[in-house]
């Protein structure tokens, strides 16, 4: 089914796409854990990974799941390359397509860039996040850690909390949340929210005590400071007041209940100190490892499935 696909966002993914891709990421995550982390089913494949703004997690987890295939894989770094000599992004790729590559994970500040790349270009291509659009292998990654966590999406209730109006990663996880069955509530003040909540079709509450005694999942948002062009929200202590988890909201969650967050976090503004030092009990509801750790195997997962 995803044989040669690109995937750029979630809407052009089926239920039927995503539940091959969960399935297929158990065995690579088993792969993941062997004393050789390594199979040969890429051998000969080439990978480029083309990263035009900074990252951490996407760029490594590509790398790593690339190499535990037994691809090769060629990190593009733009800020050392003939870009800066004033060549296009399209001769760009033009370039690196010369060179029988197969297939191209691509990160962009600007909103669009990978489905245009994608539509210039005859070999797959990953939206490894673009601007404020999509993040579709974040979101792929935050399902598979709800799918061990719960085992089945129907009647559980996620909150999506915080900066929604900037954020790539709130666009595609509601989406495919919503796809697989989840029921999704949108926790931000109005400073925050796109202009066309329509499109997302969920309830939306203002603030983060409105959710914590019930949802079964609590996933914080990274504030997007990059790419607010004016200050939008008043203060961090307005921020924790309204939207920062802390201890005490953490206390507050249901038992079996969940703390996610796609990374980098900024500590002290959407989780506390505290609570990102927690033990025991309390830190078991922190899912944020876990869902790095699975992000090597869902983008495994991907590669082998769009390329053998
Ligand atoms: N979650 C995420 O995309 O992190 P990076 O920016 O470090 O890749």
């Amino acid at each position: 089914m995803l044989s040669k696909k690109s995937i750029i966002d979630i809407d052009s993914l089926t239920v039927e796409e995503v539940s091959q891709i969960l399935e297929r990421t158990d065995s690579f995550l088993e792969v993941s854990k062997r004393d050789v982390k390594k199979v040969p089913a890429l051998r000969g494949k080439t990978i480029v990974n083309l990263f035009f703004e900074p990252s951490t997690r996407t760029k490594t987890s590509f790398e790593i799941a690339a190499k535990r295939l037994s691809a090769d894989i060629i990190n593009f770094s733009a800020s050392t390359s003939s870009l800066k000599k004033g060549e296009s992004i399209f001769d760009t790729l033009k370039t690196i397509l010369a060179m029988s590559v197969d297939l191209i994970v691509v990160r962009h500040n600007c909103s669009g860039t990978v489905k245009l790349i994608s539509k210039t270009i005859d070999i797959p291509v990953i939206n490894a996040g673009d601007g404020k659009y999509q993040h579709p292998t974040q979101a792929l990654l935050d399902l598979y850690t709800i799918k061990k966590r719960f085992n089945d999406f129907n009647g559980l209730k996620a909150a999506v909390v915080g900066d929604i109006v900037n954020s790539r990663v709130a666009r595609s996880d509601i989406e495919l949340f919503k796809k697989m069955g989840i029921d999704v509530t949108i926790v931000a003040p109005s400073m925050l929210l796109p202009d066309n909540m329509d499109y997302y079709g969920t309830e939306v509450k203002n603030c983060i005590d409105d959710v914590i005694e019930d949802a079964d999942i609590i996933y914080m948002l990274r504030m997007q400071f990059e790419r607010q062009d004016r200050k939008i929200y008043p203060s961090v202590r307005e921020y924790n007041k309204f939207l920062g988890l802390n201890t005490g909201r953490l206390k507050k969650m249901k038992q079996g209940s969940i703390v996610m967050h796609p990374g980098p976090v900024n500590r002290g503004i959407e989780i506390s100190e505290e609570v990102m030092n927690a033990s025991g009990e309390l830190a078991g509801k922190l899912e944020i490892e876990n869902q790095v750790t699975n992000g090597v195997a869902v983008r495994m997962a991907l590669l082998y499935l769009i390329l053998s």
